[in-house]
């Protein structure tokens, strides 16, 4: 049988075309069987009003509504995501909701580190920040590592770093299912990565049946 290494190059290209095709109905699957494990790792971020928070991959912008619980359209939510289809969507949900402290960007996650930071900072945006969300991403991307060390030098001393995803250790129907429809692997241990990067390390691996983790921790310097 063909093993398809989910994140690789080629796969990458695939994913984004298809994401850009399924965004129209993404939400309706994203909402309601993640919202449990969303909700709580959004309160982990520990978001005071008037933070940056930095969300990789925004998708269609299914947790703006809730970072503006603790931001209540202060300081700065930074989407990124690299299809535009996705990030269409978002724009739907900024300009509905009349958000005023959303920025959407299109860009490969790969590339956001600090010289990135440095040139997109300005007046309003700072350079580092307060908080970094990183939602079923990571499984999808090939250079998840890379990505995760970048989030973490982007981030303010005491900054915040949660990541949202799967780790299925066993191969499973399920897991192929999850592959499948998410277009990444389930088995990567970015949370046992993030373990060794940051202090205040916690992890809770049991929403959605086990599978979904999420995991936090803080920048010490
Ligand atoms: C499963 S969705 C998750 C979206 C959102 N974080 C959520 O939880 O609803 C995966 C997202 O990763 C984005 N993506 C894939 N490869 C990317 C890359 N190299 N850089 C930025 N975004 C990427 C896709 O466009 C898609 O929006």
């Amino acid at each position: 049988m063909e093993t398809k290494m989910y994140g690789t190059e080629e796969a990458q290209k695939k994913a984004i075309t298809y994401y850009d095709k399924l965004s129209v109905i993404y939400d309706f699957i994203s909402n309601w069987y993640y919202k449990k494990a969303r909700k709580f790792a959004i309160s982990e971020l520990k978001i005071n009003k008037g933070n940056t928070v930095l969300n990789l991959p925004c998708g269609t912008g299914v947790n703006f509504k809730y970072f503006q619980k603790f931001l209540q359209n202060s300081g700065n939510i930074i989407g990124i995501d690299l299809s535009n289809g996705m990030l269409a969507q978002a724009k739907k949900k900024v300009e509905a909701n009349n958000y005023k402290n959303v920025q959407l960007i299109l860009e490969n996650a790969t590339k956001i580190d600090q010289d990135w930071m440095t040139d997109f900072s300005n007046d309003k945006f700072p350079v580092k920040v307060d908080a970094v969300f990183c939602d079923l991403g990571l499984s999808g991307l090939p250079e998840w590592e890379n990505i995760v060390d970048n989030m973490i030098s982007i981030l303010k001393p005491k900054g915040r770093i949660v990541i949202l995803d799967w780790y299925l250790e066993e191969s499973s129907l399920r897991g192929d299912f999850v592959k499948w429809i998410g277009k990444g692997e389930v088995n990567r241990p970015i949370y046992q990565y993030l373990k060794t990067k940051v202090v205040d390390f916690q992890l809770d691996d049991s929403f959605n049946f086990g599978g979904v983790f999420v995991a936090s921790g803080t920048k010490l310097v």
